[in-house]
């Protein structure tokens, strides 16, 4: 089983923006790991049965009034099951300062970014049998605080550059403090120290694999679904419902049904397209819905966004109903269950924002819920997705032979060319344009063999025009956005630089192969400010 009686590493989250990559460095390993918030409480962390504890790093100081904490008893905790504790950045500011020692605000000398190590002893626990005194390695190093007196039984095994101590270890207890990050990739050997704390130090067995995780999620799902019930689907056509439908249908068959509704917004073939790969690669049972005359016939003249997610939003729920009451109708018995493609990321709780006054938030992105269904549907859910990130979606995709060219496919909002046409979607052939250029700018990323190292590219109809002359004629023909964006999870993205040999090839072809453009812009926006859509 994946998460039943195998090691677990569980991680504290104080609000780093690196916590989630702890949890995944971790499991890329091969051991499970959760991600809980820093308030949890001794009862919650102790349910997990971890066999490592990691403290994460955070944007608070362990000075400020309320500071985020481990449990009272957290310490008698680990002694008495002998768990090994990793403290990263904030996280072993708070074993330093919980256990008797000093952190101090390094004024005016903190020390951020890319920058060498060195080590203070031969042979340290953290470092490994062999490891030199003097030996230094480049590290991510973040902080302002710094340790200046170390609680009884711990040595200083790492200083940097000012000689601030950022390496600490306590042989006895087996704790270990890093000041700097270990789980990004700018910290040369910062994998090897986690293999070092996990399966040397704490001797943790890897049991983390997606073909466990798919056994177990198909055994879940039967138990929950049981022999008869019937379950639906809604594909987007993204990677994330495919992958938990494909997986659904290998634990119940053809109780399941799906359905991809056609909502007048797709790209260009789309439909055909994802048609033909649920049906002939994955072989689902799905139902195409042709929904795009009365959802563009509702959406023709309106130009707010808001609105105009809204109106997407119920029609994509009306065409659901319909769908539900067709399956009952075809198979004698009511749909009670819905399959949906929640990742991890979606449920995890994390910590708050500092001075804000939430306790811990869920990283729900209120206004990405279109195609999500109202609870008055009165579905249970199966989330077979939950447990996972991205990349282990994909991985588990790939085991269960869903072609990797899907797999790897740049995500597609709900609402479609909806949010990528300002203004009204209806009017001025915007539709047809965007879906031309569209093509174009997609089918050209891919013969300069970029698309995979790019989040998502997508172009932008904008409701103006602009002088141009072509031939001899002067036109006044419409202008698009090229956007593409590198990114990790959508949250934060930076604009991807195209060469320039990419960026003439692609505007000459937008330009003389698509009616009514004569003008194309480059979007070099990073989020923030920008989001990634335009609207
Ligand atoms: P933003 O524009 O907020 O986008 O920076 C972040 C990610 O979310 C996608 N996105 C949406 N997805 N419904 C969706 O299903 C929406 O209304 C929506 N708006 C944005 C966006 O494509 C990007 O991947």
């Amino acid at each position: 089983m994946a998460t039943e009686n195998v090691d677990c590493v569980v991680v504290l989250d104080y609000g780093s923006q690196y916590t989630q990559l702890i949890t995944r460095r971790v499991r890329e390993l091969g051991v499970y790991s959760v991600l809980l918030p820093g308030d949890a409480d001794m009862q919650r962390i102790d349910s997990h049965k971890p066999s490592v504890i990691v403290l994460s790093g955070g944007p608070n100081s362990v000075h400020v009034e309320g500071a985020p904490s481990v449990p009272e008893e957290f310490f008698e905790y680990v002694a008495e099951k002998k768990i090994p504790v990793l403290g990263i950045c904030y996280g072993m500011q708070l074993l330093v300062q919980r256990l008797g020692g000093k952190v101090e605000a390094a004024v005016g000398k903190g020390e951020y970014g890319r920058m060498p190590v060195v080590l203070q002893e031969d042979d340290s626990l953290l470092y490994g049998p062999g490891s030199k005194k003097s030996e230094s390695q480049q590290v991510w190093m973040s902080h302002g605080d710094e340790a200046t007196a170390l609680p009884p039984g711990f040595s200083c095994v790492g200083k940097s550059e000012a000689g601030a101590v950022v390496a600490i270890e306590d042989r006895e207890r087996r704790l270990f403090g890093l000041q700097y990050h270990p789980e990004v990739t700018h910290s040369e050997r910062g994998q090897e120290t986690l293999k070092r704390v996990l399966f040397d130090i704490a001797q943790v067995k890897p049991g983390w694999s997606m073909k466990n995780v798919l056994d177990e999620q198909i055994e879940i799902v039967k138990k929950k679904v049981g022999p008869d019930a019937h379950v639906i689907c809604a594909l987007s056509g993204g990677v994330d419902s495919a992958v938990a439908a494909t997986l659904v249908h290998k634990a119940i068959g053809d109780r399941l049904h799906c359905v991809f509704v056609d909502n007048g917004l797709l790209r260009y073939k789309e439909q055909e397209r994802v048609m033909d790969m649920f049906r002939e690669h994955l072989h689902l049972p799905v139902d195409c819905v042709d929904h795009s005359k009365p959802m563009l016939d509702r959406l023709a003249g309106v130009t707010d966004p808001e609105k105009k997610r809204k109106i997407i939003g119920a029609e994509f729920i009306e065409c659901f109903k319909n769908f539900k009451s067709e399956i009952e109708k075809r198979t004698g018995v009511r749909p009670t269950f819905l399959v949906q493609g929640t990742l991890y990321p979606d449920v995890i709780e994390s910590c708050p924002p500092p001075g804000s006054d939430q306790k811990h938030s869920h990283t729900i992105k209120s206004h990405h819920n279109v195609g999500g269904l109202p609870k008055e549907l009165g579905f249970e859910l199966v989330e077979p997705l939950r447990m996972l990130f991205k990349d282990e979606v994909r991985k588990l995709g790939a085991i269960m032979d869903v072609p990797r060219a899907f797999l790897a496919r740049h995500p597609f909002p709900g609402p479609g060319l909806g949010v990528r046409i300002l203004g009204d979607v209806t009017a001025n052939g915007a539709l047809e344009t965007l879906r031309a250029v569209d093509e174009i700018y997609i089918n050209t990323i891919r013969e300069f063999g970029i698309y995979d190292e790019i989040w998502q590219a997508f172009a932008v109809f904008l409701p103006i025009r602009s002088v141009g002359v072509q031939g001899d004629q002067r036109t006044h023909s419409h202008v698009v956005g090229l956007r593409a964006v590198t990114s990790s999870d959508g949250m934060t993205s930076d604009w991807y630089p195209f060469s320039h040999e990419f960026l003439k090839t692609v505007s000459s072809r937008i330009c003389n192969q698509v009616a009514g453009v004569n003008r194309v812009v480059y979007d070099i926006s990073s989020k923030p400010p920008a989001t990634i859509e335009w609207e």
